[in-house]
Parts: C-alpha cells; structure tokens; sequence
C-alpha cells in the first residue's frame, strides 16, 4: 500500500523558518521583546500544539506571559468538543476586546478546533471583528505566514479552508513541563462516532513515520525526560496509512526498548481496535506504564450501535479481563457519555452495571451535548435535562464510591512513583498506574523514581510517605 499522507516538503517548512527570522528582525529593529500569551483548552492534543505553537512564537523573537493583559500577541487554542467548551471560547475571545483597547498593538489569534469548523469559524471572523487571525489545526505550521500578513501586512489572516492535512515534521517546540512530555504519533480521527465532532475538526487520520518519532523520544530521554505519553485519537489504528508492517503496538515496543529510566504512556484507546498484542506488549515491557485508558461511552449495546462504536459490551469486558489476566495491577480508566440520545433509564442502568462490573480507578464523565453537523445532534432526544443531570449524578456517585475504595485498597502497600512537582507543601508524584500521590519531601526529589509506602487516600488521590 502506498503511504497516502505527504509530509510537508523541506523547502516550506524552510520557508515559515525564514519568515520567523525576518518577524524576529523586525521587532528588534524596533528595539522590541514582544510577549505573546498562548491559552489552550481541550485534550492533550491541543497542548501538544500550543507547544509546537510556543516554539514557532520562540523563533519568531517572542517571550511568554501568562496574562493576555498587556501581550503583544494572544493566541486562544480552541476546543470543540462540547457546547460549553465553545461558548467559554466565545466568552473569553470577547473580552480580548478589552486588552486590546488598553494595548491597541496586541494581535490576537484564535486556532484550534474550534476553527476546523466552518459554522464556529464563520462566526468568529464576522462577529469579532478585534480578532485578527483564525487558523484551524491544518494550518499550525504556517503560523509564521499568518503572523508576517497580521504584523507587517496589517491585514487579517483566515486559514481555515480545509486541506488534506499533511505532516509537518520538525516542527520547533517549547514543552511546558520538563519531566513529562507529550508525543503526538498520529493526527486525525476516522472513527465518526456519532456524536463526536473531532473527525471534522482535525481531518482524517495520518500517522508520523515510526523513525521521526523514535528519534524525538531518543532526544526527550536524552534531556531527561522521564515520561513519555505518546498521543493519538485513536493510537491503535497508527500506521494503518503508512503502507509499512507497522502496528501500534509495535511501535511502543520500540519505544520501550529504547536506553534510559522513563514511563512510556499512551492515549487514547478505542476498544474497536484494542488488540491482545497491545496488551501482550504491555506486559512484555516495564517501561510501559500499567495504566489503560479505554473509553467505554455506554454499557448498552443499542446505545454503542447508535454511537458507531463498532463493539459491543461483551467485547469490551472481554478486553478489560484479558489486560487483567496478564497484568493484575493495571489500572483502567474510561469516557463515559451519559443521555445520548434516546437512552432509556434501562440503558443508563447498563451504563452502571458495567461500571460495577469494571471497577475503574477514575472514570471522565460527560453530559451528551449536541455537535451541530455530527448525525447524532439529529436524533430525537426526548429526555428533559433535569433527568440526564439525575443520572449524571448517580453515576458519579457510583464511581466517587469506587475510587475511593479502589484508593484504600493501595493502603499499605509501597509503590515505585516519579515525583513530578509540588503542591503547596507536598510534593506530587504519579504511580504506574497514574494514580496521584502527595507526599512530604525534599525539593530535590523532583524528577526521580523513588518508592513510597501509602499512608491514606481520599477518592482522587493517595498520601504516602517517602519508604526508608
Ligand atoms: N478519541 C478519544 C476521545 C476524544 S474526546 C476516544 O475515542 O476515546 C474525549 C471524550 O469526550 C470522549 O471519549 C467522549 O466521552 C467525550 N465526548 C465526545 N463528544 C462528546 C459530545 N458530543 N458530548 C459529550 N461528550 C463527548
Ligand atoms: Fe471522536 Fe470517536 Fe474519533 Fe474518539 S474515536 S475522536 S470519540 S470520533
Ligand atoms: Fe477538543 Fe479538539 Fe481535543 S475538539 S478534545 S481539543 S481534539
């Protein structure tokens, strides 16, 4: 099979570089540090971007704030996933408004998600008329070009029209955590989950070349990075558009056998394309943390067919109990929608026997919110809003009762943690399984694996003490 993805050539990436430089020159021409103020919502994947952002911003002369007050450039990186996310974006892009009175030079940009779609983005350019530019998440790596048409052109800049999304490799990044880095191996989504609107916004799948991102992690580790999480929509289907004898667990093997003390994490799993050999490859490998992200959405078969999912609830815990059997310790976590369309209190209740059934370590749950565009939002959806909040409530109840419990079961036991920062007076560590520790210790013990014994534990995280 012939790779269908292009990469972005050589000489267009040189040609943004060269238009970094010259924004570069033009502001020290005027004597000018610029600050910039990149504020990012959404998954992990819109923060990997605003580190590539970061990075172009880096070259292009700018330093960062954390106020859009005063920036000479603010960028809002964008989330689409739920009406909440959107309207919170629209909120927060209005009051730009007012930064930009009391510093009339400050450019303001909206990219991200948001901006793959042509109704949201439409809006943003014809009501907001204090925002400069748009980009959708095709057109990151022309960042450079929009801001030289913004700054020097004084013109505005609309990149929005939808593209094949090729890969631009290389890309300069600013991480904004020096222990714990994201990786993202592939970009897109092929699934069209019913309800999702992320297929539309970030295109169709396409996945980096497993040499580009072995040689990012081997640097990662080589500046002592100590976590690795490797990023996708959906990671197991990485590499089915590379014409290689690739797969994605493949791939984290690779990873794995790489030299140096680091945790390898990945996500995101769909349960369609989970296989026994990711889970075999798990377990064949200590680098690879023993944690699992699988998204489950509903417990009711009818509800999965409805939402695409493409497997059933018995495939599901058939997964769940395969990943056990090899490895006892892994911990699972999950997605879970609650009144998609259409859901019966019956087909709720399925939602909660697989909970109980499943026992996860923490669970992400979510409201259906309609996505215009997307085949679900025109389902008939007869359920009033109180009783989706009712059962949205009972689930977390079900689930706060089994974290916590899940998280006394740690008691006692000592665990090998890296510890990743403070909070207040405690320091903050992460198990293998991902779970949070907070513990009294030493500065200096940041950034090292070190074993702790758990003293206690509340339902979102455990206490421990640093074991002698
Ligand atoms: N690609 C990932 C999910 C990315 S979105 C996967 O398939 O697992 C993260 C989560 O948001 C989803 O798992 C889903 O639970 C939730 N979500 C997506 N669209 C939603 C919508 N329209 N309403 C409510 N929750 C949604
Ligand atoms: Fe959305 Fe489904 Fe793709 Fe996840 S797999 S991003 S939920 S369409
Ligand atoms: Fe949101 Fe886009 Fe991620 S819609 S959840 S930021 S892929």
């Amino acid at each position: 099979m012939e790779r269908k993805t292009p990469l972005i050539s050589p000489e267009d990436l040189r040609r943004q570089e060269e238009i970094s430089d010259y924004i570069k020159t033009w502001w020290q021409g005027q004597g000018i540090t610029p600050t910039a103020y990149v504020e990012t919502y959404g998954c992990q994947q819109n923060e990997a971007d605003s580190e590539q952002i970061r990075g172009i911003l880096d070259r292009c002369g700018y330093g960062f704030t954390d106020s859009a007050e005063g920036a000479d450039l603010v960028i809002i990186n964008t989330c689409a996933i739920r009406d909440h996310a959107v309207q919170r974006v629209f909120g927060n892009v209005g009051a730009l408004v007012h930064t930009k009175r009391r510093h009339p030079g400050q450019k303001i940009f909206v990219c991200g998600c948001m901006m793959g779609n042509p109704e949201i983005s439409g809006r943003m350019k014809n009501s907001y008329t204090h925002v400069d530019g748009i980009f959708s998440p095709h057109h990151l790596w022309q960042l450079p070009e929009h801001l030289y048409r913004v700054l020097i052109r004084h013109r505005k800049a609309w990149a929005v029209e939808d593209s094949a999304g090729a890969i631009a490799e290389g890309l300069p990044v600013i991480r904004t955590n020096n222990l714990k880095a994201w990786v993202s191996i592939m970009y897109g989504c092929n699934n069209f989950c019913t309800y999702c609107i992320v297929p539309y916004v970030r295109g169709r799948e396409r996945s980096r070349l497993p040499e580009d991102i072995l040689a990012e992690c081997r640097e990662l580790i080589a500046a002592g990075y100590k976590e690795i999480t490797v990023l996708g929509q959906n990671v197991n289907s990485y590499g089915k558009d590379l014409g290689m004898d690739i797969d994605f667990a493949d791939l984290l093997a690779s990873i794995a056998e790489l030299e140096g003390e680091f945790t390898l994490r990945f996500m995101t799993s769909h349960p369609r394309d989970a296989s026994h050999k990711l889970f075999d490859t798990m377990a064949a490998h200590p680098k690879i943390a023993k944690q699992f992200h699988l998204p489950f959405q509903s417990g009711n078969d009818r509800i999965l067919k409805a939402m695409n999912r493409h497997y059933d609830r018995a495939k599901y815990l058939e997964l769940i109990d395969y990943g056990r059997s090899l490895m006892p310790e892994l911990v699972y976590t999950s997605d879970v929608i609650v009144g998609f369309p259409g859901e019966t209190e019956e087909e709720f209740e399925d939602t909660i026997r697989l909970i109980e059934r499943v026992r996860f370590d923490a669970l992400f749950t979510f409201i259906y919110s309609p996505r215009p565009g997307t085949p679900a939002a025109e389902l008939p959806d007869p359920t009033p809003k109180e009783e989706k909040n009712r059962r949205f409530d009972r689930l977390l109840q079900v689930q706060n009762t089994i974290s916590e419990e899940k998280h006394r079961a740690y008691i006692g036991k000592t665990l090998r943690v890296l510890v990743d920062g403070k909070d207040g007076d405690k320091l903050t560590a992460r198990t293998d399984g991902g779970r949070l520790v907070r513990l009294a210790g030493d500065d200096s013990l940041i950034g090292q694996f070190i074993r702790v014994t758990i003293t206690d534990a509340t339902t979102w995280s455990l206490i421990g003490a640093l074991t002698p």
